[in-house]
């Protein structure tokens, strides 16, 4: 058994981390902008730090980032060189609607986006739309509190309404909101959330998440009622907790872990707030803001399917150990090797993912992101021997077929992070990357943003050409 020939090979990028052209074309300013390089980028991302406007003291790589804006010609060519069946790829907000609340939108912005999925479709690549990968009009964080207020379900939805009835015919697959469960780690980034110095911030964050799962569920009603061929996804960021040891107080750590990492999806997916999110809602003096109708909305408009990405897998212990290596997500894993970066490199922790979140959700599940930062070295002849990423990817990709072809997992594509290099949305650097494509722009914006291919990119090509038999 092979996979299906209609698989979706493809790669994954997000707006703010390539397109650049920040205040171009009536662009309005986004929180994504203002985050900087450097040491405060983690504080602001936090909502921690508040710095809402540019200043000179920082260096902010969103606001050119590889500069998609101006080379998405040639950039979808070399996608669809590699034969890329699918290109996920996100909606700047604030190009659209550049303050959020405007009346009307900004014609160049939707223009634009209509170019790039016309030009998709002249190479049978299918795109595959994310909503919003982490970036919100700043009037809308400055004027309302980001999602916080209620008011910001109204604002996303006369954008999603905007974009599918704009690009009616032109896409079918749509994502409501990045990584949504991210907003616990980076509310800022996720959420327009900068903390008040006296505020809740439980109850901030999981007002905002109602806010965010409201919208989700209403964007869905509304690509349903405007094309009923639309398909719509949920988008979490899906690493795995392992308990640290069979000793039950880690595996019962393990399943907390995996009930806050799953919350979102489980609304999204199954309609109801689950019980054990209720439970602990009680416990922590927080109410959900149900207004009168959203019950019903969230139970008639869940996804059609569920994506997530997918880089690494994550410890859990019930009592921290006091000599142990601390990572980002919990303890380190001693069977596993890390990237440069720290992560945590887990191929068959891909293969169980697969099956934990099919068995959780039974609907067809779709991998949007993956992939290896890693720091290329451009050879004196100008090749990039990447083999590393080829390894990486080679052995993930083996673990989803195997999900696949062994265990019955309905998967509907694949798609990479990120076929290009862009901005890494955690450091803000450009030398942790990712692509296949290389682009010549260093950490402090230098460089001729000349694009070139590694050798992992014409084994990708290779890849997709035989629909994944070939890996070698
Ligand atoms: C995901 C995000 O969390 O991970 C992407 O959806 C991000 O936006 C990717 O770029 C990789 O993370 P980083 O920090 O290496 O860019």
């Amino acid at each position: 058994m092979s996979l299906n020939e209609n698989f979706l090979w493809g790669g994954a990028t997000a707006a703010n981390q390539c397109e650049g052209a920040y205040n171009e074309d009536g662009r309005g300013l986004a929180n994504v902008d203002v985050l900087p390089y450097g040491e405060d980028r983690l504080a602001v991302a936090k909502g921690l730090k508040k710095m809402y406007e540019l200043d000179d003291a920082h260096y902010y790589p969103a606001l050119e980032a590889i500069d998609f804006y101006h080379h998405y010609k040639e950039d979808i060519k070399l996608l669809a060189e590699m034969g890329f069946k699918v290109y996920r790829m996100s909606i700047a907000w604030s190009r659209i609607y550049p303050n959020g609340d405007d009346e009307e939108p900004n014609e160049a912005g939707l223009q634009f986006y209509e170019e790039i999925f016309k030009e998709c479709k002249k190479y049978n690549i299918e795109p595959l739309v994310t909503i919003t990968h982490f970036d919100c009009p700043m009037n809308l964080i400055k004027k309302y509190g980001g999602w916080r207020n209620r008011k910001q379900i109204s604002f996303y939805e006369k954008l999603a309404r905007t974009l599918f009835s704009r690009y009616k015919g032109l896409v079918k697959y749509w994502l409501t909101f990045n990584e949504i469960n991210v907003i616990l780690l980076f509310p800022f980034l996720n959420a327009g959330i900068c903390f008040g110095e006296d505020e809740n911030k439980y109850h901030a964050l999981y007002t905002a998440a109602h806010h965010e799962l409201v919208a989700s569920a209403l964007a869905t009603k509304i690509a349903h009622e405007i094309d009923p061929d639309i398909m719509i996804g949920c988008m979490m960021a899906g690493g795995i907790y392992y308990p640290k040891t069979c000793n039950p107080q880690d595996v019962f750590k393990a399943r907390q872990d995996t009930h806050k990492n799953c919350f979102f999806i489980d609304v999204q997916s199954r309609g109801t707030y689950p019980n054990y999110a209720l439970k602990e809602f009680e416990r922590k003096g927080f109410k959900v803001p149900f207004e009168p109708g959203d019950e019903e909305l969230l139970k008639n408009n869940t996804v059609d399917f569920v994506s997530f990405s997918y880089y690494q897998t994550h410890v859990s212990a019930a009592v921290e150990s006091s000599d142990g290596e601390k990572l980002l997500h919990g303890e380190a894993n001693p069977y596993l090797s890390r990237s440069k970066w720290g992560w945590q490199i887990d191929p068959l922790g891909m293969r169980i993912a697969l099956n934990d979140i099919y068995d959780r959700y039974q609907k067809p599940l779709f991998i949007v992101e993956n992939g290896l930062g890693a720091a290329d070295v451009v050879e004196k002849d100008g090749s990039i021997n990447d083999d590393y990423r080829i390894e990486y990817l080679r052995s993930h990709i083996k673990a989803l077929k195997d999900a696949v072809e062994i265990d019955g997992v309905d998967l509907l594509g694949y798609t990479t992070w990120a076929p290009i290099d862009l901005v890494s949305a955690g450091t803000g650097e450009m030398s942790k990357r990712y692509g296949f494509v290389y682009v010549d722009r260093d950490d402090h914006g230098n460089g001729t943003l000349s694009r070139s291919r590694k050798k992992s990119f014409y084994w990708y090509k290779k890849v997709i050409e035989t629909n994944g038999e070939d890996l070698d």
